[in-house]
């Protein structure tokens, strides 16, 4: 986000438009926590995690009362344009402002879920993406000294997207992810087909967001299956800090820099994506109302790969 946040700030100040930022997302428009940017604010941040602006969850915003204050600081502050960096609920809330208060607004793309309908990529996927694969050769090596089965859990309560690339790419036995969750009864599957015919270790990825998830999984196959001892790794927020990769610093760039010329193009209520490697604009009704669909030929592939 910090690369998104540059690239925002100085694009927009190479166009001669002034920048103020706001803090702590839509609770910091409600309360005015806001301070104008120069080049130099977002100096030294392109490599840090985590976001400088600080980011919080707002019950007010959801209220048209809450969105009505929010709009008053807009004007007292004499914005005459908001870029959003968020998921889903910072675009649902970006949208009900803009419509409220014919108020030009336009996102950028930022979850490590990249769930996001529009976009191939959102920003922060592939730097969590490499996290957990970083985190899964290093289980591997337990994994395969002792023989061992893991189950390790990773982000993702709605979608798989970070479940079954970390598979493909840690070389994982399997991925269960909530896309794909009842159609077949997958650990009773891979145990019918034996994990350890030919391999001394095994290691499934599931999403958190799957029934029970990774230790619901572990305790069902202890139960059903006492000759296994899975043991289980959740990798939880660790997946969501640490230096950004090349891939999505040069990604926030592009969608920044975007977003600033969107605005100036009269763009209104879209989210900016990148899909095959163009910049496009995704209103916000479809970024937020339309599903991104897994690629389901990539289990496939990771089932024939991991056998
Ligand atoms: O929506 C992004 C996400 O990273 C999910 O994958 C995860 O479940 C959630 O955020 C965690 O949110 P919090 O830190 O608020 O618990």
């Amino acid at each position: 986000m910090n690369a998104a946040i540059r690239a925002v700030t100085r694009s927009a100040i190479d166009k001669g438009i002034k920048v103020k930022a706001i803090y702590r997302g839509y609770n910091g428009l409600i309360s005015k926590e806001i301070k104008e940017f120069q080049t130099q604010n977002v100096s030294n941040i392109i490599q840090q995690g985590g976001t400088i602006l600080k980011t919080s969850r707002s019950e007010e915003f959801r209220t048209p009362e809450g969105r009505e204050l929010a709009y008053q600081t807009l004007k007292k502050e004499e914005i005459d344009a908001l870029v959003v960096l968020g998921g889903d609920g910072t675009f649902r809330g970006a949208q009900a402002l803009s419509i409220e208060w014919n108020f030009p607004i336009v996102g950028v793309p930022c979850t490590i879920d990249n769930d996001l309908y529009g976009t191939d990529d959102t920003i922060g996927y592939d730097t969590a993406l490499n996290t957990i694969v970083n985190c899964v050769d290093k289980i591997r090596d337990t994994a395969s000294s002792h023989e061992r089965l893991f189950i390790v859990e990773v982000m993702g309560r709605e979608a798989g997207f970070l479940a079954l690339n970390s598979a493909l790419a840690s070389g994982a036995e399997d991925t269960i992810i909530p896309e794909k969750e009842t159609k077949v009864d997958q650990m009773e599957e891979l145990i019918r087909h034996g994990f350890r015919k030919s391999k001394n270790s095994s290691i499934v990825i599931v999403a958190e967001g799957i029934t029970g998830g990774a230790l619901g999984i572990a305790e069902r196959l202890k139960k059903d299956h006492p000759e296994y001892d899975p043991h289980v790794t959740i990798l939880g927020h660790l997946q969501r800090g640490g230096s950004p990769s090349a891939y999505d610093r040069i990604l926030a760039s592009r969608l920044g820099a975007a977003a600033v010329n969107a605005l100036l193009d009269e763009q209104r209520n879209v989210m900016m994506g990148i899909t095959n490697g163009k910049v496009v604009y995704v209103p916000f009704s479809q970024a937020t109302q339309k599903k991104k669909y897994i690629d389901e030929s990539l289990l496939n592939i990771l089932m024939v790969l991991s056998k």
